[in-house]
């Protein structure tokens, strides 16, 4: 897991077939620890704790493009990364990272570069 020569992506080293539906996989990235999730829409990379308490958002399942905290179950949208739902809406007006993934030229997913 190096960062891609010449890119500002970072290369995961993980094949899209290496992900799990049930869980993310995370991986330490130059911009923090992420993991990547399978879902409908392709794979998807978001920050792999939450803001809430640290808890661990990667135990979570991407399946539906969302992705819940086990902890205190708030949830996140994958591709904006906006919180969504909680109990009594504790939380809502927060957000995770997200950064585009892509498919690179040896096929493994590419991360990044984390937007500004
Ligand atoms: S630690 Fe994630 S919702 Fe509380």
């Amino acid at each position: 897991m190096t960062p891609a020569q010449d890119s500002p992506q970072f290369d995961t080293g993980l094949r899209p077939d290496q992900l799990t539906a049930d869980r993310g996989t995370p991986v330490e990235t130059p911009w923090g620890i992420f993991a990547v999730y399978q879902t409908p829409e392709g794979p998807r990379a978001a920050e792999a704790f939450c803001p809430h308490l640290d808890g661990p958002l990667f135990e979570g399942s991407g399946r539906d493009g969302h992705i819940t905290c086990p902890w205190h179950l708030w949830r996140f949208d994958l591709t904006t990364g906006l919180c969504v739902d909680s109990p009594e809406n504790a939380g809502c007006d927060s957000k995770i990272r997200c950064l585009p993934v892509e498919i690179g030229p040896g096929g493994t997913l590419l991360l990044g570069p984390q937007s500004s």
